[in-house]
């Protein structure tokens, strides 16, 4: 568990797009006046859409561009000392499309968290819901897990979940399933922010008070059906 006893719970968020989960994240803590604070959106794109829309709301915005640096190695240098300067609690990956270094997986260990639009383990990688409508599944969904050294997996701090309708394309599944994306990371940073979150010896998540951390297709948490909540 990650101590922010002395302060709200810091987060640097990583984007390389549009970065509608990072405005979900922002409002939120916002709205609610979490004790958390959003100390940075960090991108490797400069033209990153959720770049600006942060600016405008008065939050430090920085571009670490992918393509200025020869190897991994050192652009996941370069990534982690812009990172630090913000000491955060927790760096949040939304979105961000570039796969990490051992190396920095590990400096943040227990602290790197990451939304994948799968249910993992099925479909790592890239074009999840095209994987999703090839195989032929029923349910799709999306999971947030702490990252580990391998490409999409990790323990898993939840999952969400949205049927697939035969009428669906990559897009429509892909927009069916971002609102779920959207109230589950909302609630992760409310469980982030009052310090809930652990990881137990076994390296499983557990979350204080809380039973399950299964989502459905309207984006509430099972057995709390309140779709105002997020
Ligand atoms: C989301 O579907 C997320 O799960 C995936 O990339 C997409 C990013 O969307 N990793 P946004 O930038 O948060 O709008």
């Amino acid at each position: 568990m990650v101590n922010h006893q002395n302060g709200a719970c810091r987060l640097v968020i990583l984007i390389s797009g549009r970065g509608s989960n990072m405005q979900t994240i922002v409002d939120t803590i916002a709205r609610e006046n979490l004790p958390a604070q959003v100390c940075a959106v960090v991108s490797n794109r400069a033209d990153a859409a959720g770049l600006e829309w942060a600016a405008d709301r008065g939050i430090e915005t920085r571009t670490v561009p992918h393509r200025d640096y020869a190897s991994r190695q050192d652009f996941d240098a370069a990534l982690a000392a812009v990172i630090d300067e913000y000491q955060p609690n927790y760096v949040l990956l939304a979105g961000f499309m570039r796969v990490l270094t051992p190396g920095f997986v590990e400096r943040y260990e227990g602290r790197l968290i990451n939304i994948h639009p799968s249910l993992l383990p099925s479909f790592p990688g890239l074009h999840t819901h095209q994987q999703a409508l090839v195989d032929g599944v029923q349910w799709h969904g999306c999971t947030i897990h702490f990252v580990t050294a391998k490409l999409d997996h990790g323990p898993i701090v939840a999952q969400g979940i949205v049927p697939v309708l035969e009428t669906d394309d990559p897009d429509a599944l892909a927009a069916r399933l971002l609102t779920v994306e959207h109230r589950m990371y909302a609630q992760v940073v409310r469980w982030l922010a009052e310090g809930r979150v652990s990881l137990d010896d076994d390296q499983r998540v557990r979350v204080a008070g809380v039973a399950t951390r299964a989502f459905l297709p309207d984006g509430a948490l099972l057995g709390q059906h309140s779709k105002e909540q997020a």
